[in-house]
């Protein structure tokens, strides 16, 4: 068993052998766009451009262009290591078998918490457009049933609802849920697309002056942090999602070339989108009206006079949402997978349904844990708190490959990342500076959850692990 400085590390071979096991692949690149694209378009452009906007002014875009900048890289790094190590897991399992066990844990349990607090956030966002969409035709329905504690309400039901809509849909089988994500994703893109060409030709720069009213760097402001890096660390939320591509290893047909195009197409076209629909919206409407609007782009349109044209974003926003949680519900599962066939999570969680060839259990578990965080959290702490846990994971994602060129130059990669040491430190310092660019109530949380995750595993996993016992974690 080799060990590094953070525990046991796992051969990078082990990991290759596990490609292909238990799970049936297929899925193909069609697939892992619209798989990318439907985890990275949602709730971040439809919703929390509003919180940016409040954060940064028009230097929204900015921020837009920063975050899409960092993802970059760290979509770059994720593409070489992705098809190098195409078994599930995805950063947690790169980790383990580049800087060891330990830290591998960390990020595991950090991807636990991007994963699931991502598809909470989403469903929050997702209830906001609807109770938004309800009222505007005249219906209201119960205030405590709209909203948690922190709108004034006690549970959000809505939220939980389309929470375990979509954890049934992957119960039953992953190609069905990957062909319906891509109809989402066409709905969800065209909605977009009508909003740029609607809006598009209300564009005055006056709008953008003063650019940037709150300067550049994070700091506080009127009991919130402020500043472009301020609304970059939240927007941040909006392009992650690529990674759930790379989860999707074990169940595609041809990975090297799937996963190459799957995750630098995915992000590419997401960044496009949203630079456009930032341009439109804070060039067409003040970025105060927009600030913390919980469905910015149906108030752009109603506040342009576009009541119809508002009504038809905001429903194919309703229809198309839930993809972003279909997609990170199925990473969730497969990260929970990957650690229980390691062994440092109870091997309960790693069972495939004969029926289905899907994870039920585990859906069942992490559709438990979105429902609870969707009913009684706020969209914008559930978004900072996921951007906090994938930060991590990018970090160590950048460090991987930085530190495997090193190590084992002569390995053959199918995806090169080009100017690896510019692109890894690029990745790694962009998102260091995100990381401390969040609420530090969110650093705090952060912290918390970690500390757990190391009670966790030194009192757990540590004496469970395969890789530890010198076991393979699939027999060969
Ligand atoms: N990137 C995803 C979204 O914006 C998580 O909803």
């Amino acid at each position: 068993m080799a060990a590094g400085l953070f525990g046991p590390i796992k051969p990078i071979e082990a990991s290759q052998r596990e490609a292909g096991h238990s799970l049936r692949p297929t899925l193909s690149w069609p697939h892992l766009v619209a798989l990318g694209v439907g985890a990275i378009v949602g709730t971040g452009i439809y919703t929390l451009t509003g919180v940016g906007a409040e954060r940064a002014g028009p230097a929204v875009i900015l921020a837009f262009a920063i975050a899409g900048a960092v993802c970059a890289c760290a979509a770059l790094a994720y593409a070489e290591l992705a098809t190098l190590i195409p078994a599930s897991g995805s950063a947690y399992t790169y980790t383990y078998s580049v800087l060891g066990e330990t830290l591998a844990w960390i990020v595991g349990w950090s991807l636990i918490l991007e994963y699931s607090l991502a598809c909470s956030g989403v469903a929050v966002g997702w209830s906001g457009y609807l109770v938004g969409l309800l009222e505007s035709t005249g219906v209201h329905l119960p205030h405590w049933l709209l909203g948690g504690p922190h709108a004034g309400g006690i549970i959000n039901l809505p939220a939980v609802l389309v929470s375990v809509g979509i954890a049934a849909m992957l119960m039953a089988g992953t190609r069905e849920s990957a062909t319906v994500n891509i109809l989402l994703v066409v709905i969800k893109l065209a909605a977009l697309a009508v909003f740029v060409v609607v809006v598009m030709p209300s564009f005055n720069s006056a709008n953008l002056d003063p650019f940037m009213p709150y300067g550049f760097g994070s700091h506080m402001q009127g009991g919130e942090k402020r500043g472009v890096m301020a609304a970059a660390a939240i927007v941040f939320f909006a392009f992650y999602g690529f990674d759930a591509v790379a989860t999707s290893a074990e169940e595609t047909r041809n990975p090297k070339r799937d996963l190459t195009i799957g995750i630098v197409g995915s992000m590419a076209l997401s960044t496009t989108i949203y630079i456009l629909v930032a341009v439109a919206a804070v060039g067409a409407v003040s970025y105060t009206t927009l600030g913390g609007s919980p469905e910015p782009l149906a108030l752009a349109l109603r506040a342009l006079g576009h009541p119809v044209v508002s009504w038809v974003v905001a429903s194919a926003a309703l229809v198309a949402l839930p993809s972003v949680i279909l997609v990170m519900m199925y990473g969730q599962s497969r990260i929970f997978f990957a650690m229980a066939r390691d062994g440092l999570l109870p091997r309960r969680l790693s069972s495939v349904s004969k029926r289905t060839g899907t994870p039920v259990f585990v859906t069942g578990i992490t559709c438990l844990f979105v429902s609870l965080i969707a009913a009684f959290f706020d969209v914008g702490e559930i978004a900072a708190l996921a951007n906090a846990g994938t930060l991590l994971a990018f970090i160590s994602v950048g460090v991987c490959l930085m530190v495997l060129r090193r190590r084992a130059p002569e390995m053959p990669r199918v995806f090169r990342c080009p100017a690896p040491y510019l692109i890894g430190s690029l990745a790694v310092l962009g998102c260091i500076y995100l990381l401390v660019s969040l609420p530090s109530s969110t650093l705090i949380r952060f912290l918390i959850w970690n500390a757990i995750g190391l009670v966790v595993y030194f009192v757990y996993s540590r004496a469970r692990s395969m890789v530890g016992m010198d076991r393979p974690a699939v027999e060969a």
